[in-house]
């Protein structure tokens, strides 16, 4: 992890970042299942933080202002290598943070194949990290697709996607505070949310790429701090979703758009067979209240000039695996875990996973090997993405509830019967939106290792304060 320059468009100066081997976003690491990796992290960042570091959290005043630790989002290993936020180092592991001190990672890559990332997690400053350019793909591969006959190298393209904001001189910006200030506001402070106003995709703002007239897979990801992204492609062509975050779907699905919340992936076939000569674009549809000077309702551009260098004989598939269902498994638990808002003492928002910050005493320990239903009962204004370390889980279904009446006296009215998973939310998830006035209830089988992991929102902001929670997963016969 190193600091250093590269330019983000033609017009801008080249941007100070943050980055794995000098790299925004850092190089993608492809590799086959089952096929073991060490990765040693060395942290190389200078001693002050490339942006502004509220100290009024986590203790931070008391703490090196840069400090990092990588995590595998959606890998299943142990808690050691996991990134636990706590497992933080500074420069030449000169200072370690109070858990798991450890540098070489080991990742067995032993999980279903697909496109998982990783990025910083290091306590209370996460959103920094990961803004200032600490976020890279990841890929699982199995023998399936390459006996699949879908498009693959060249034509098989990952696509990073996020949002920031850049200053005139091409610097980065993040705010200090948030929109409001108060008297009594710290000064750095966090604010709940981030929007940038300029949408990357791969580190480059707004960029082109040219293709072929024929099939492309593009595993994208969402790796935005804040923004979710409504995506579809200006021809009106549609969108075939062969996977989510934990690999391959059950069935292909054909979609005009497709939501992608932070930290999701989704893995589509788009084909241009159709569109010779032509520009197509990535869309984000921004919904009808949009202001029409935003220009974040494009994402990228598609020119499909390339000659078309041999037959295009891939195929779109319409089964792609067999996912067996977790509702089978005897159910050990059903934990009740509400997304609340609340006020600090400076009177800045606080979000909170089941009332609880994050020095509070663990309250999930699921039993190695248990399967566990957790309903997310969100009483909050809007939408979480909640993600779940060392699982890949599966949605049960959704509930709407009457907001106004919990506020009112606590208690839930469902308004509705539960809502099924949408097609493209019938695979294997690690993070999945829990929208406001919902119960979102998942299913998870906790294994294959014991020990400290971490659930939490994805919105960065949330994240670091304080939507973030320890669990344990605990070995009954062993303790
Ligand atoms: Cu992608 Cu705990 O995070
Ligand atoms: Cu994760
Ligand atoms: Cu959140």
């Amino acid at each position: 992890m190193e600091e250093f320059r590269q330019k983000l468009h033609r017009d801008l100066r080249p941007t100070t970042l943050w980055g794995y081997n000098r790299q925004f976003p850092g190089p993608t690491i492809d590799t086959d299942q089952g096929n073991q990796m060490h990765i040693k992290w060395i942290n190389n960042l200078p001693d002050k933080h490339l942006l502004p570091v509220d100290k009024s959290i986590h203790h931070l005043a008391h703490q090196p202002e840069v400090r990092t630790v990588t995590h595998l989002h959606g890998s299943v290993t142990t808690p050691e290598s996991d990134g636990y936020p706590e497992a933080w180092f500074t420069k030449d592991f000169k200072k370690v943070g109070p858990a798991f001190q450890q540098q070489v990672y080991h990742y067995p890559n032993k999980q279903r194949a697909t496109t998982l990332w990783y990025h910083d997690h290091a306590m209370g400053i996460t959103r920094l990290n990961v803004y200032a350019g600490l976020a890279g793909m990841y890929i699982i591969r199995g023998t399936q697709e390459r006996e699949m006959n879908i498009p693959n190298d060249p034509y098989e393209i990952p696509l990073i996607i996020m949002d920031r904001t850049t200053n005139e001189d091409g610097s980065l910006y993040y705010p200090a505070q948030p929109n409001n200030p108060t008297t009594n506001t710290p000064n750095p402070s966090i604010s709940p949310a981030f929007i940038g106003d300029k949408i990357l995709v791969n580190g480059k703002i707004w960029p082109y790429f040219e293709v072929e007239p024929r099939k492309y897979r593009f595993r994208i990801l969402n790796a935005s701090n804040t923004r979710g992204y409504q995506l579809y492609l200006s021809s009106g062509a549609p969108l075939y979703q062969i996977g989510s975050d934990g690999g391959f779907l059950p069935n292909t699905v054909k979609a005009n758009t497709i939501n992608i919340e932070p930290a999701e992936r989704v893995d589509v076939i788009v084909d241009f067979s159709k569109y010779k000569e032509n520009s197509i674009i990535l869309k984000n549809d921004l919904g009808p209240n949009a202001d029409p000077d935003d220009e974040t309702n494009e994402i990228m551009q598609f020119r499909v000039q390339l000659p078309l260098k041999q037959r295009d004989h891939t195929i779109i598939p319409t089964y792609l695996s067999t996912i067996p269902s977790l509702k089978q498994n005897k159910i050990k638990a059903v934990r009740n875990l509400k997304l609340i808002g609340l006020n600090d003492d400076y009177g800045r928002p606080l979000l909170l996973l089941d009332n609880k910050k994050w020095g509070d005493p663990i309250t999930e320990t699921p039993e190695l090997g248990s399967t566990e239903i957790w309903s997310i009962i969100n009483v909050t204004g809007f939408s979480h993405p909640i993600h779940i370390h060392l699982v890949q889980f599966q949605l049960l279904d959704r509930r709407a509830f009457d907001l106004a009446h919990y506020n009112k006296d606590g208690r839930i009215i469902y308004t509705d019967s539960p809502a099924p998973p949408q097609p493209n939310e019938k695979g294997w998830k690690d993070t999945i939106s829990a929208p406001s006035a919902q119960i979102t209830r998942v299913i998870s089988k906790f294994a294959p290792y014991t020990g400290k992991y971490v659930w939490h929102c994805h919105i960065l902001e949330h994240e670091d304060y304080d939507m973030m929670r320890p669990f344990k997963v605990i070995d009954p016969n062993n303790q």
